[in-house]
C-alpha cells in the first residue's frame, strides 16, 4: 500500500498548544511525520503570523480579532498556558519563522490561508512572496475554504500547489471542480466515507486528495486503504505508527 504524506495538524496539537513553536518542534523530534498543516493570518501592521482562529480568546490570553493587533502586540501574548501551565511562554511565530523551521528540518508545509471569516486583502500575494523568498515552492502547498482565494492564488502563481478545503457534501462536485484551477482537494475525511467514489474521481482529474483531521486509528487505516495522498492529524505519532504497520 502506498504511504501517504503524513502531516501534523497545527503541529503536534494533540499534546502541545496548537500552532506554537513547541508543537512544531515536538512533531519533528517525537514523530516521523513528513510535515505540518498550519494556518496564516495578517496582523494590523501587515505581517503574516501563524494562528488558527480569527480571534484570540480560545488559544491565547488576548481578546478580540487578531487583525486588530500589531505584530509587536501579538508577540506579548502567551499561546501556551491555555493548553497546560507547563507551556507558558509560547509565542506566536511569523510565517517566515515557520518557513525557516520547515526548511531547516526538511518538513513539508500545507499552509491554510485563513481568509473566509476575515477577508484579508492581499494575503495570497504575501504568502507567494514569502514562499518564493525562501525558495520553497516545492515544499509548501496551500489550501483554503475560500475557493475564490485559491483561484486567485493560482492565477498569481502557477508553481505553488493549491487545494480546495471543504467540510460538507457538494451537489455535482465533478461539475464544481471542472471550472476550478486547483491542484488538490482537501475534503474532511468523513466525506470520503460518505462518497467513496470521490478519491477516484479526483485522481482521475490529476488532483491529489489531502484529508483532515483524522484522529482515530480506524479512520487512519480507512483513509490509507482508500488511497488518499496525504493525511492530516492532531496525533502524528499515532498516524506514523499506523502507516508503518500498513504501508510496508
Ligand atoms: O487544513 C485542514 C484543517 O486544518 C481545516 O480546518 O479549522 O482545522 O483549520 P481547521
Ligand atoms: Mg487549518
Amino acid at each position: 500500500m502506498k504511504k501517504p504524506i503524513l502531516l501534523a495538524h497545527r503541529g503536534f496539537s494533540g499534546e502541545y498548544p496548537e500552532n506554537s513553536p513547541i508543537a512544531f518542534e515536538a512533531a519533528v523530534q517525537k514523530t516521523a511525520c513528513d510535515g505540518f498543516e498550519s494556518d496564516v493570518h495578517i496582523t494590523k501592521d501587515g505581517k503574516l503570523v501563524i494562528f488558527h482562529d480569527a480571534t484570540l480568546e480560545r488559544t491565547s490570553n488576548g481578546t478580540g480579532y487578531l487583525k486588530d493587533y500589531t505584530y509587536d502586540e501579538l508577540m506579548q501574548l502567551d499561546i501556551g498556558s491555555w493548553k497546560a501551565p507547563e507551556f507558558a511562554g509560547q509565542h506566536i511565530w511569523t510565517f517566515d519563522q515557520l518557513l525557516d523551521f520547515c526548511h531547516d528540518t526538511h518538513m513539508l508545509l500545507n499552509m491554510e490561508l485563513k481568509n473566509y471569516e476575515v477577508f484579508y486583502e492581499g494575503l495570497e500575494q504575501m504568502v507567494i512572496d514569502a514562499v518564493c523568498a525562501h525558495k520553497m515552492q516545492d515544499e509548501v502547498f496551500v489550501s483554503s475554504f475560500n475557493h475564490i482565494s485559491m483561484q486567485h492564488f493560482k492565477n498569481l502563481n502557477g508553481d505553488i500547489k493549491t487545494g480546495l478545503l471543504y467540510d460538507k457534501p457538494f451537489l455535482d462536485i465533478d461539475k464544481y471542480i471542472e471550472r476550478s484551477n486547483a491542484d488538490n482537494m482537501h475534503p474532511r475525511y468523513m466525506l470520503l466515507q460518505y462518497q467513496p467514489e470521490l478519491v477516484d474521481l479526483y485522481h482521475g482529474r490529476g488532483m491529489n486528495v489531502n484529508t483532515w483531521t483524522v484522529n482515530e486509528v480506524s479512520d487512519m487505516r480507512d483513509m490509507m486503504e482508500r488511497g488518499v495522498d496525504s493525511i492530516i492529524s492532531n496525533h502524528p505519532d499515532v498516524l506514523c505508527r499506523v502507516a508503518e504497520e500498513m504501508c510496508k
